[in-house]
């Protein structure tokens, strides 16, 4: 059901690993809806992802780039222009990693230097992709730039441990550089609050099958799977939410807005 709505964009876009993660699909449907784009990951990502087959199936390239380092993500930017052969018109954020997550420190028993590396490659990676390409001019007028996020920015769910904070920061920088981004270039900044989606990253968080029934039983449309989020990108990315900027929007079956869902009882 393609309808060229990213029909001559370009696009970088960060984080597909295999084909459950959600960078992955938002790819996917980018090029479908007519857009070029350049994949990027970390390069441990590109040793044992398989980032590589997706780029053969949609034609494009790989460039690797730890989103935490300013000097990748240079010569990302540069080259993805080069590459494309002009300005881009969006890149997509879909970087989440947690070291204590990882190593099973609950949260009243963090070690913090995990959690500033934690901070730095899910949140301030954000920061740094958006600063880099203000300072190469490197997006076209009416860009439209986006990160995925999750509701445990704003709520307690005591098992998504330090990537609750990691969130809000990644919310809060696309509020305050969406600022900037607005006045210097009107490109807008917007994040996506995405429903518990069964990835690799989705599904390192403790209890993650019972948390994803549980949500699926509140939200009154179910969770929303990875390619309506990718749906919902290409329509950020699109004309058609030139005017959006700023916003956390919730992407989750109406999970933010429910209090009890009778289901959820078993009523
Ligand atoms: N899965 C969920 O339940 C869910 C829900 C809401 C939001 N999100 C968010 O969606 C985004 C994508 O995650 P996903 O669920 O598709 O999982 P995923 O594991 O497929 O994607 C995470 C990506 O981050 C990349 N990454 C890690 N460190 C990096 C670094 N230093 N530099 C560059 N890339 C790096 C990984 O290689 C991987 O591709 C994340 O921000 C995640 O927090 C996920």
């Amino acid at each position: 059901m393609a309808n060229n709505l990213l029909s001559g964009k370009k696009g970088v876009i960060f984080g597909a690993l295999d084909e459950q993660s959600i960078a992955w699909k938002v790819a996917e449907k980018c090029v479908e809806e007519g857009a070029q784009i350049v994949l990027t990951n970390a390069p441990v990502a590109l040793r044992f992802g398989k980032i590589q087959e997706l780029a053969a199936k949609l034609n494009t390239e790989v460039i690797a780039a730890d989103a935490t380092s300013e000097e990748d993500l240079e010569n990302l930017f540069t080259k993805s222009m080069e590459l494309l052969g002009g300005k881009l018109d969006f890149a997509l954020h879909s970087i989440g990693m947690s070291l204590n997550v990882r190593k099973n420190r609950g949260y009243t028993n963090l070690k913090y230097d995990w959690m500033q590396k934690t901070f730095d490659i899910s949140a301030i990676s954000f920061h740094k992709m958006m600063q880099t390409l203000l300072k190469l001019d490197a997006v076209n007028e009416w860009g439209s730039i986006l990160a995925l996020t999750y509701i445990a920015s704003q709520r307690v769910f005591p098992d998504y441990n330090e990537m609750a904070e990691s969130k809000a920061l990644l919310e809060s920088f696309a509020r305050s550089f969406g600022y900037h981004f607005g006045v210097q270039k009107k490109v807008r900044v917007n994040t996506i609050s995405q429903s518990p989606t069964w990835t690799t990253a989705g599904s390192g968080v403790k209890g993650f099958k019972e948390f994803f029934d549980y949500a699926d039983k509140m939200s009154p449309l179910g969770n929303a799977p990875a390619e309506s989020c990718a749906d919902y990108c290409v329509a950020m990315f699109s004309d058609f939410t030139r005017m959006v900027t700023m916003q956390n929007l919730y992407h989750d079956g109406g999970f933010s807005n429910m209090g009890m869902n009778p289901a959820v009882l078993g009523l």
